[in-house]
């Protein structure tokens, strides 16, 4: 198993090297994630556009989906950086969607989501902070 650097400034600058992967030839956005499972390995996840649009996939879910795919589903945090193709990077939030694709794994207490301009400047949030009152796994179970 490939165990990268897992530290918060490795992350972010595996997020901010994922941004050179993205395919955005419609929205000229580039997302770069860095997701760190809790078994010390980190998946990047870049956003890829499509001519029909709607089958778009964001950065996040990306790399959440790999992981899942090799068995991989507790995570402690993800590292998010976003911006247009020009221009200064945003402290670019989780679209709705991958807030609840990453609650279907992650506890909303405790899993980190971080918004990275650079390694020195981001701001930290929990899951439970960006999507309150969710709906999870937990909710189905009798
Ligand atoms: N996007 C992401 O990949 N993650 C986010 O957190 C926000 C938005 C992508 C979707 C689309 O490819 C582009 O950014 C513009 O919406």
């Amino acid at each position: 198993m490939n165990i990268e650097n897992t530290d918060l400034k490795s992350l972010i600058e595996k997020a901010l090297d994922m941004r050179n992967y993205s395919y955005v030839p419609y929205s000229h956005f580039h997302v770069g994630v860095a997701l760190l499972a809790k078994n010390g390995k980190v998946y990047g996840g870049c956003n890829i556009e499509n001519a029909s649009y709607g089958v778009s996939n964001c950065a996040e879910r990306t790399a959440l989906f790999h992981a899942v795919s090799e068995g991989v589903k507790e995570f402690d945090r993800i590292v998010i950086t976003g911006g247009p193709e020009e221009g200064e990077l945003q402290f670019c939030a989780p679209c709705g969607i991958c807030r609840q694709a990453l609650r279907e794994f992650c506890d909303p207490k405790s899993f980190e989501i971080i918004l990275a301009k650079s390694t020195e400047d981001y701001r930290s949030y929990t899951l439970e902070q960006l999507l309150p009152e969710s709906f999870g796994p937990e909710n189905l179970v009798n």
